[in-house]
């Protein structure tokens, strides 16, 4: 069998991560796929209810503790997630380090530190970048109830994630309306979903 595939969607608050990963994983859920949606921050661990005091301005935390949380946040969740991955699930993911990076980053800290919590943990087979500008998404409902919803770090934000960026990377442009860009995200997936068969099937026969 074929090991499940880890699909990212990265990008600033309110690009429409959470709604196209919904869409993605019932599309594929309605093809007879086994998924899973997982989301960083996780903020139902308790974890992920210190970050979650944190964004909400209910508490105050050091800048580099912080980071550390949301990379903790990651490793808890890894065990569960590499036994889905092997079993054949595949993993539609909201966020991840990248994330991390990017934000703390933009915060001001050190890049290279900022990377190293999050060294070993599982790497995503496809990422997605959901880019959109900061004045569309200042428009967008929601934007500004948490910690870091203001125009200046998002757009150091976005200009972390950009440096980030990989040449594998699949850039969606999120002014696009969201059934052109779940379209495109789904026709990838599904691509990357058929070549993880096709590598399972040879390894079968070698
Ligand atoms: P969310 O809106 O997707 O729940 O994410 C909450 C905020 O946390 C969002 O502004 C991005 C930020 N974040 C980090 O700063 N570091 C991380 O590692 C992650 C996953 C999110
Ligand atoms: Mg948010």
């Amino acid at each position: 069998m074929a090991r499940g595939r880890f699909i990212l969607l990265e990008g600033c608050d309110r690009a429409g991560k959470s709604t196209q990963c919904a869409k993605l994983v019932a599309a594929l859920q309605d093809k007879g796929h086994a998924v899973e949606l997982c989301k960083f921050p996780d903020r139902t661990t308790t974890i992920g209810q210190m970050i979650h005091a944190y964004l909400t301005n209910a508490k105050e935390l050091d800048d580099k503790a912080i980071h550390l949380l949301f990379s903790a946040n990651r490793w808890e969740a890894m065990q569960q997630m590499k036994r889905k991955l092997r079993a054949g699930t595949h993993l539609i993911v909201d966020r991840y380090a990248y994330s991390g990076v990017a934000f703390s980053t933009a915060k001001g800290l050190d890049l290279t530190w900022c990377k190293n919590p999050d060294r070993g943990l599982v790497r995503p087979d496809l990422t997605f970048f959901l880019d959109l500008p900061t004045v569309e998404a200042e428009k967008r409902g929601g934007f500004g109830e948490e910690r870091y919803e203001n125009r200046e770090l998002q757009e150091k934000v976005r200009e972390v994630f950009l440096q980030l960026k990989s040449k594998e990377w699949v850039m969606i442009d999120a002014r696009h309306s969201v059934p052109t860009m779940h379209h495109e995200i789904l026709k990838v997936t599904e691509d990357k979903i058929r070549e993880g068969e096709r590598d399972a099937e040879f390894a079968e026969e070698d």
